[in-house]
């Protein structure tokens, strides 16, 4: 059996801070509305010029340099990505490029919001599996300051800008134990940009691309997921909640993560939480927060980890494994 293995992890997050306070300035809110409502005090937010594939490369090249490789040891390269730099190509395969990973090798995104990195786990792992490539550079990245509507204070003060990347690399023992993935697209209107290239285009055009969302509909929603899939990957795999050294769940609210945490029974020393210095950052929320644990020696060799993801769609899910 293979297996896929973490060999290396790496993020970014751009230069540019916006505090609670300055957006006090910007819209009818305050810093303790937003802290006492969904737990964020700051965001980062890319500069004009920055695009997703740049916050990608820097997020690439550390995980790269802590796996100790060359960009053209990377077989596979897979993006969850909500904001692409632009409709086609990928930004998987811009990076690719950028990176100088020259060998013919696959390259996609992948949409699914910000449960968008579990998906590209999920792919990656079994790209590795089958014995198709024998390592992936896996990332999220997003600036989703650009599909935000700066004057709507029920969105604008939840959402930042960030990436973060994972290599795996082919192993005999995992790893990679399990993935689980959900979608459900009945529930497609409560979180939506509800414009792109073949709806409601003039407005693309205008540039008013934005979020738009029914806050508590979604809150519900996503502590149900969020409970469900781990009960599923616990259940899945026998194993009891104290078999689990950390939870990485999606960074939307402090929260939605506390009520899950709650309703698992399982204390918040146990789930890594980042979302009061990035905000929500979408598919790149769970590599950046599983970057800055393993850079702390938070998670460390041997800890057995599940990383969980809720998005827009809906569309959710999980991945369990070793370190
Ligand atoms: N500052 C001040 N007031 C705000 C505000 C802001 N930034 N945003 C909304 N409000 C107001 C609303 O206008 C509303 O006012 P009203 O009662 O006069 O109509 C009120 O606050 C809503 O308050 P409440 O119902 O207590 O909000 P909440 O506890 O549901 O929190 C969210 C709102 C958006 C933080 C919460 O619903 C949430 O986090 N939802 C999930 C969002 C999410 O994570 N999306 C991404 C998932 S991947």
């Amino acid at each position: 059996m293979t297996y896929a293995r973490i060999i290396g992890t790496g993020s970014y997050l751009p230069k540019k801070t916006l505090t609670n306070t300055e957006l006090e300035r910007m819209v009818d809110t305050t810093d303790e509305w937003i802290f006492s409502r969904t737990g964020i005090r700051e965001r980062h937010i890319a500069a004009d010029d920055e695009k997703t594939s740049d916050l990608a490369e820097h997020a690439s090249r550390r995980a790269l340099d802590s796996a100790g490789l060359q960009p053209a040891d990377i077989d596979l390269v897979v993006v969850a990505t909500t904001t692409a730099d632009q409709v086609f190509p990928s930004v998987a395969c811009l990076l690719q490029d950028r990176l100088g990973i020259h060998n013919g090798g696959p390259a996609f995104d992948v949409q699914a919001v910000c449960a968008g990195f579990v998906y590209a786990m999920d792919l990656a792992n079994k790209f590795i599996q089958c014995g198709v490539v024998g390592r992936a550079l896996v990332i999220g990245a997003e600036t989703f300051s650009r599909i935000i509507d700066w004057t709507d204070r029920e969105t604008c003060v939840l959402f930042g800008d960030g990436a973060g990347a994972v290599v795996l690399e082919a192993a005999e023992q995992p790893g990679v134990v399990s993935t689980h993935l959900h979608a459900d697209g009945r529930y497609h209107e409560l979180l939506a940009v509800p414009t792109g290239v073949s709806i409601n285009y003039k407005q693309v055009l205008k540039g008013e691309a934005y979020t738009q969302m029914q806050g508590s509909e979604v809150f519900k929603f996503a502590v149900k997921c969020m409970v469900d899939v781990v009960d599923e990957t616990l259940s899945i795999n026998r194993l009891n909640k104290s078999d689990i050294d950390w939870l990485v769940p999606h960074q939307a609210n402090s929260r939605i993560i506390a009520a899950t945490a709650r309703k698992l029974s399982l204390s918040m020393d146990k789930v890594i939480v980042t979302v009061d210095r990035h905000g929500n950052t979408s598919a790149a929320s769970i590599p950046l927060a599983f970057d800055e644990a393993v850079r702390e020696h938070r998670i460390v060799p041997g800890d057995t980890i599940i990383m969980e993801g809720f998005g827009g769609g809906f569309t959710w899910g999980s991945v369990l494994l070793r370190m």
